[in-house]
């Protein structure tokens, strides 16, 4: 029994060392933006003209400002017009309304973002829909949800468009993988859920109220966990040989933490994203992508 304990720890180093994948989101979205500076670079030589994205900033929300500098960073970066507009925290709904029905008239403009969550007296449902679904970059007003799932072009929401680039960069073909998406928001489960199954994946949706999370999770052959509750998915939740994506981004005393318990997943994975330096860096890269999608369109 000593023994095997032991054969199994050294095993489970060597698979961890040896032939475990650390998927590298940073990489992979440095890459991409590489190639989409390119293609900025290209479009402002044929047209004289570069995708513009707007971003809306409401409040005081910490973890918000950061992601937001980033985004304007990275847009800069790769060449594209970058502008935030911030309001306080108290600010009248109809005042980001009327910003919003300018930005779709302005024609400088591609791609709109309101940053989420807004503060509890703004109705997210009403600002979304403002927004001209042409611009909607998130793909989060209803007509691109709609598109989504019916098959039609649309805009893919940033995060699970980033985490199927991910995924797919281990595994190819997906085609009757059997999949399990923790977490059913709008922003990513629920799309993540239509991406899989675009793939031929059978997906499982669950969730908090889901009964036997564990037994579900352990049939996935990729699992994909966006909860927010940090380290909730521990190693014996994960199948062998799996593909894990851990969307999580949790700040905890110990720093940024996924939702994945990363070091005991990855003795069972096939191949986990790191948190940080997994999917964050790549739902950056597909909103630039998704701006620029929209700035082509626009003038076709
Ligand atoms: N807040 C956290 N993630 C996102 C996102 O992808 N889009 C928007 N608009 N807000 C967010």
């Amino acid at each position: 029994m000593v023994c095997r304990n032991v054969y199994e720890t050294l095993y489970s180093a060597i698979n961890f060392l040896d032939n475990m994948i650390i998927i590298n989101g940073k990489q992979t979205a440095a890459d991409l933006r590489l190639k989409l500076k390119n293609e900025v670079d290209n479009l402002k030589f044929k047209f004289s003209k570069i995708p513009g994205l707007t971003v809306i900033l409401v409040g005081e929300d910490a973890p918000s400002k950061i992601y937001v500098k980033n985004k304007e960073k990275s847009a800069k970066e790769i060449g594209l017009k970058s502008e935030i507009i911030k309001y306080p925290n108290t600010i009248d709904e109809k005042i980001v309304l009327n910003k919003i029905h300018e930005l779709n008239k302005d024609d400088s403009v591609s791609g709109i973002l309101v940053q989420l969550p807004l503060p509890k007296h703004i109705n997210t449902k009403k600002i979304i829909d403002a927004i001209n679904p042409d611009k909607d970059v998130d793909g989060f007003h209803p007509k691109n949800v709609g598109n989504l799932s019916s098959g039609h072009e649309s805009p893919v929401p940033c995060t699970p468009q980033g985490c199927l680039i991910l995924i797919k960069s281990i595994e190819p073909n997906l085609s009757g993988k059997k999949a399990v998406v923790l977490g059913r928001s709008n922003l990513n489960g629920k799309p993540m859920t239509q991406l899989l199954l675009n793939e031929n994946c059978t997906v499982t949706i669950a969730h908090s109220k889901t009964k036997n999370l564990k037994e579900e999770c352990l049939k996935a052959d990729i699992l994909v966990v966006a909860v927010g509750i940090p380290k909730l998915v521990k190693g014996d939740w994960v199948k062998k040989d799996s593909i894990v994506i851990d969307v999580g981004i949790n700040k905890t005393e110990k720093g940024i933490i996924g939702d994945v318990d990363f070091a005991q997943a990855s003795k069972f994975a096939k191949a986990i994203t790191p948190v940080p330096g997994g999917v964050g860096p790549m739902t950056i890269a597909c909103l630039l992508k998704n701006t620029i999608d929209s700035f082509k369109r626009s003038i076709v």
